[in-house]
């Protein structure tokens, strides 16, 4: 159903109305689109812009109408344009013309920010909840770990020798700083727009307040050009998403690097592997993977949203339809890949002995030869020089540094004693460091619990945000 066509005399070309029809996907906004109807509808009753009896039966065909969608027997036919036009052919099927009464006041552009807003909210939210469960179930791995040596890289060389369990963490701290971004975003977003109308506010006596805060945002538009033309919120969740994406890809390249033959630290679950068609011996860290590797997509969504939103006229134009599919994509793509990502990482087990016997290779205790040095007052230059040369006579006789002779280390630098050996074990070196958020294992114990506790305050907050908007959508 069309919602003009009084100055038209001709219907759509096929081709027109195909490349304009959106309800084959934006019809998931269905279940927002009739809460703010009803938002809307109550603005029109409080201001007497409706007379009661028609208000009762369109509230109460809306709330039918709610029900039918969610059951499946309501959908979109052919000739309906969009989610709007769909849910107004199937009011005034119900009720008759009275069902447009709900126009008053509102045009499809206030009407579908509105909508997709609480779509964003409602599913950024749950994107939110499974990152807090991906979170717990590294932070769970990492205190499993915090007594193990592993060699702690840079360049994908071996750099200092760390507790694995402070390197497993690590992922979650980047994860919290998504959680912050949503966070930060929620207000931006939990703004309404109804009652900006087409673009210019309305001549009826509506109330965006009241509307607002029926929908639980938590305020109103100030300039209503601006209302119907923002897409800023749409753009900042596809940046968290694709943020989410990237720190999703870093783990994906090291459960893929640390399961391979070279590394053989990672033994990924079989439930979260897959074989080959071809080579039987073959288990691929295929999750791992995909969560590399649908970072592209999430990325592109926002480089694709960006573009559109660039030197767009104000104020509604119909390249706006175009913010839709990218925002359910990456929406979708999260809500696929993080449980997966989140099992992959409980269900992995690491080889503790191999990873203690690759801590020290590659000489990773050099740092700890020159900050002998420099506790000793040596400029840490000299120190450095001093190290490197240790390091250099190492390799050209084929022996590890704790294993060069009083002599040498003496005639390396007059300050360096046999002493430094003590220095030159992987516990002692990880043990060492000790400033704050570093790799010593009491240390990293407490950075984890903190981390934990953290992670429950989120889930709480999550979860009663969470609870407020269902509640607000079952009203
Ligand atoms: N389906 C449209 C969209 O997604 C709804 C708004 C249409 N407004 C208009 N003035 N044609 O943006």
């Amino acid at each position: 159903m069309a919602l003009w066509g009084g100055r038209f005399t001709q219907a759509a070309q096929e081709s027109a109305f195909a490349l304009s029809r959106s309800v084959h996907f934006d019809w998931r906004l269905a279940p927002y689109d009739l809460r703010s109807s009803i938002a809307h509808l109550a603005v029109l009753n409080k201001s007497s812009l409706i007379q009661a009896k028609d208000a009762d039966s369109i509230l109460g065909a809306l709330k039918e109408l709610a029900r039918e969608v969610v059951d499946g027997s309501f959908l979109p036919i052919d000739s309906d344009e969009d989610v709007h036009s769909a849910l107004e052919r199937g009011l005034t099927e119900k009720i008759g013309a009275v069902g447009g009464a709900l126009r008053a006041g509102r045009s499809r552009n206030d009407q579908v920010t509105t909508d997709l807003r609480l779509f964003a909210i409602d599913h950024m939210l749950e994107v939110a909840a499974l990152i807090t469960k991906l979170q717990t179930s590294i932070l769970d791995k990492a205190s499993e770990y915090i007594n193990d040596p592993a060699p702690g890289f840079t360049h994908i060389q071996h750099a200092q020798p760390i507790s694995f369990g402070h390197e497993l963490a690590k992922h979650a701290h980047a994860f919290a700083r998504d959680l912050d971004r949503i966070s930060d975003w929620h207000a931006r977003a939990a703004i309404s727009s109804l009652g900006a109308g087409a673009l210019s506010g309305s001549s009826l006596p509506l109330d965006p307040v009241f509307t607002a805060s029926n929908l639980g945002f938590t305020s109103t538009f100030a300039n209503s050009i601006d209302a119907v033309s923002d897409r800023d919120y749409v753009a900042e969740a596809l940046f968290i998403c694709a943020m989410v994406g990237v720190h999703l890809s870093r783990i994906g390249e090291e459960w893929t690097l640390w399961s391979s033959t070279e590394f053989a630290w990672a033994r990924v679950a079989d439930a979260y592997s897959t074989g080959s068609s071809i080579m039987p011996q073959k288990k691929n860290p295929d999750m791992a993977e995909l969560a590399r590797g649908k970072t592209g997509r999430l990325v592109g969504n926002l480089m694709a949203l960006l573009t559109t939103l660039k030197a767009l006229p104000f104020a509604y134009n119909r390249d706006l339809q175009e913010d839709k599919e990218p925002l359910f994509d990456s929406i979708d793509t999260l809500l696929l890949v993080l449980p997966a990502v989140t099992g992959m990482v409980a269900t992995t087990e690491f080889d503790r002995e191999k990873m203690a016997l690759d801590a020290p290779a590659g000489f990773s205790l050099a740092t700890e030869v020159a900050d002998y040095l420099a506790k000793k007052l040596v400029p840490f230059s000299q120190a450095h020089e001093a190290a490197g040369r240790c390091v250099a006579l190492c390799e050209s006789t084929g022996r590890q540094l704790h294993q060069l002779t009083d002599a040498e280390f003496l005639g390396v630098h007059p300050h360096l004693d046999g002493g430094v050996r003590t220095s030159l074990t992987v516990h002692g070196a990880i043990n060492s460091r000790t400033t704050a958020g570093g790799t010593a294992p009491t240390l990293v114990a407490a950075q984890i619990k903190n981390a934990q506790q953290s992670n429950t305050q989120t889930m709480e907050k999550i979860a009663s945000m969470q609870r407020l908007f269902s509640e607000m959508m079952s009203t």
